[in-house]
C-alpha cells in the first residue's frame, strides 16, 4: 500500500475518527480481549468531536492511501506528548507506523521539543528497532 504521509486537514476529522476506532476494535484484538477493547473505545466517535481533538493545537500526521483515504494517524501535544497512533487494520503490519513516527520525530526535533513520550499499547512495545521503538521508548 502506497501511503502519504501529511499533516491533518478538517476534512481528516470521519477518516480519522474511524482509523481510530477500527484499530483499537480490531487491530488490538490481537493482544487484549474484546471486554478491553470496548472499554479502551467504548463507541464511534463522530468527525465532530474527533476534529475537537485533532484540531487543538496539537500536531496529527495523516498516513492516506492513493485514494486519499486516511489508513493511519499521529499525533504530538506541545510537551512532548504522543497521545495516539493507529493503523487501520488494511492497513496494519507495513511499516506504515513507522513512517509516521518518523515524520513526527523531525518535526519535534524542528519545534526543539527534547523529548517525547507516551503511554504505550502492547502492539506498540514490540517493535526491537531503535526508530521503531516508539511510544514506550520514544525519547531523544
Ligand atoms: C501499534 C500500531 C500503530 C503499529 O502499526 P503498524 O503500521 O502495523 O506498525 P509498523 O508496520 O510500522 O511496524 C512497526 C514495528 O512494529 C512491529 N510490529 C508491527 N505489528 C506487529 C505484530 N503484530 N507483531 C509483532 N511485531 C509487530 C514491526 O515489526 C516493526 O518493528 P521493527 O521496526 O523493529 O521491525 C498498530 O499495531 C495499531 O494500530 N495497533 C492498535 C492500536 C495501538 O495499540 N496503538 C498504539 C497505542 S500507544
Amino acid at each position: 500500500m502506497k501511503v502519504t504521509v501529511r499533516a491533518y486537514e478538517p476534512r481528516d476529522a470521519a477518516g480519522v475518527a474511524d482509523v481510530f476506532y477500527r484499530s483499537v476494535r480490531e487491530v488490538a484484538l490481537s493482544d487484549y480481549t474484546a471486554d478491553q477493547v470496548k472499554a479502551w473505545v467504548p463507541r464511534r466517535w463522530d468527525a465532530e468531536r474527533e476534529h475537537q481533538r485533532s484540531g487543538d493545537g496539537r500536531l496529527v500526521l495523516v498516513a492516506a492511501d492513493e485514494a486519499g483515504h486516511v489508513v493511519a494517524f499521529i499525533d504530538l501535544e506541545p510537551d512532548g506528548h504522543i497521545d495516539r497512533l493507529y493503523c487501520a487494520p488494511e492497513a496494519a503490519g507495513r511499516g506504515i507506523a513507522s513512517q509516521l513516527y518518523d515524520g513526527i520525530e523531525t518535526a519535534a526535533r524542528e519545534q526543539g521539543i527534547g523529548r517525547l513520550f507516551t503511554e504505550a499499547s502492547e502492539l506498540a512495545r514490540r517493535s526491537s528497532s531503535g526508530r521503531a521503538s516508539w511510544c514506550w521508548n520514544a525519547r531523544t
